[in-house]
């Protein structure tokens, strides 16, 4: 199947086939205006707003601001919202916010850790919405397409936050051989190059988180921002000792906050907890979260920006892959 026919209708108007990803304490409403005001899907996990209340204020204003720039700018490209959601039993918040998002009829709900039940994502589809479901193996994966959501998004080795350990094109072309339905490759994308790769492995839209952490409107510290400037690929270190779950982390913030990144311990499972907005979220701010796409970000500019450079690359890399000779005759 191609990719325009695998597209869902709220995905078919995008000036790149990219999302931007969610992330926790960074993603906050100018970031994500910023990114659909540039025509590519912004996103933003439900829990980083301080309560019910307040979601539902930001997606008041976000819904506001698009429509305002849609009237006033009709010949732009303006990508649709995406929020996320952990399903996991200790968010004591997450019938609430899905039951927010229903009612403001956002387009794209991200799922996160289990996968969604039959109700959320029937509630979702009748209003022409989508579940993209969070995954970093097959075996989550295989969950997520029983439960019948509309694509996943494929975690990758590598990726900031949450990641998982395996190769991009394992994880692909596994999941292509199962499924047919929208494939999002997510882990250390930074460029318009590495979208394009993600759509020759299989995958049909490209998801990019750190390299957003690095942009004017993030809500990132100087010191953060900063940090991804100066770290390579090296200086990500994988470890479950922050959140209960393996992730990818910066280097710099481990040994700032007085712990040797070359000899962490270990936690277990039960550190997990998003019993109070993300109960880590000390943990978070302090210890900062990347993906090894960080030695190829170099600057802080709007987000604006990143995503016109992710445009003029991504055209120059069709252009550069149409001149190989192969496969030769
Ligand atoms: C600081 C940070 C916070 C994140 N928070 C979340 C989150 O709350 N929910 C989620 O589903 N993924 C979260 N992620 C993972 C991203 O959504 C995405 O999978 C990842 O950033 C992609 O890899 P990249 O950063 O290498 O581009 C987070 C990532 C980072 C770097």
């Amino acid at each position: 199947m191609s990719v325009a026919r695998r597209l869902p209708a709220v995905l078919q108007n995008l000036s790149l086939p990219v999302i931007a990803a969610p992330m926790f304490t960074v993603s906050y409403p100018d970031l994500v205006i910023a990114q659909c005001k540039a025509g590519i899907v912004g996103s933003f996990p439900a829990l980083n707003a301080r309560g019910p209340e307040l979601l539902d204020q930001w997606l008041t204003q976000i819904k506001e601001e698009l429509d305002h720039y849609r009237r006033t700018h009709p010949d732009a490209v303006v990508g649709p919202l995406a929020v996320n959601q952990i399903v996991h039993t200790s968010n004591v918040r997450l019938e609430q916010d899905v039951q927010t998002c229903i009612r403001h009829q956002v387009p794209i709900l991200i799922t996160s850790l289990r996968a969604p039940v039959h109700e959320i994502i029937d509630a979702v589809h009748a209003y022409g919405g989508i579940i993209l479901h969070d995954v970093i193996n097959l075996r989550h994966a295989q969950k997520a397409i029983d439960a019948g959501v509309d694509g996943l998004i494929l975690v990758a080795a590598g990726a900031g936050g949450h990641a998982g350990l395996l190769s991009p094109m394992a994880l692909v072309g596994e999941a292509r051989k199962r499924f047919e339905g929208l494939l999002v490759l997510s882990g250390s994308i930074v460029t318009g190059d590495a979208i394009l790769a993600a759509q020759a492995m299989g995958a049909d839209l490209a998801y990019i988180g750190t390299r957003f952490i690095a942009s004017r409107e993030a809500h990132a510290s100087e010191e953060y921002k900063q940090s991804l400037l100066s770290s390579t690929a090296a200086d990500i270190i994988y470890s479950n000792l922050f959140s209960g779950v393996h992730g990818n982390y910066v280097r710099e913030s481990i040994r700032r906050a007085g712990l040797d990144p070359d000899n962490l311990g270990v936690a277990d499972k039960g550190l997990m907890n998003f019993g109070q907005g993300g109960s880590k979220a000390k943990a978070w701010k302090d210890i900062w979260g990347a993906g090894q796409g960080v030695g190829q970000i170099d600057d802080t500019p709007d987000a604006a920006e990143i995503v016109l450079r992710l445009k003029r690359e991504y055209a120059s890399a069709r252009a550069r892959l149409a001149q190989l000779p192969w496969p030769a005759k």
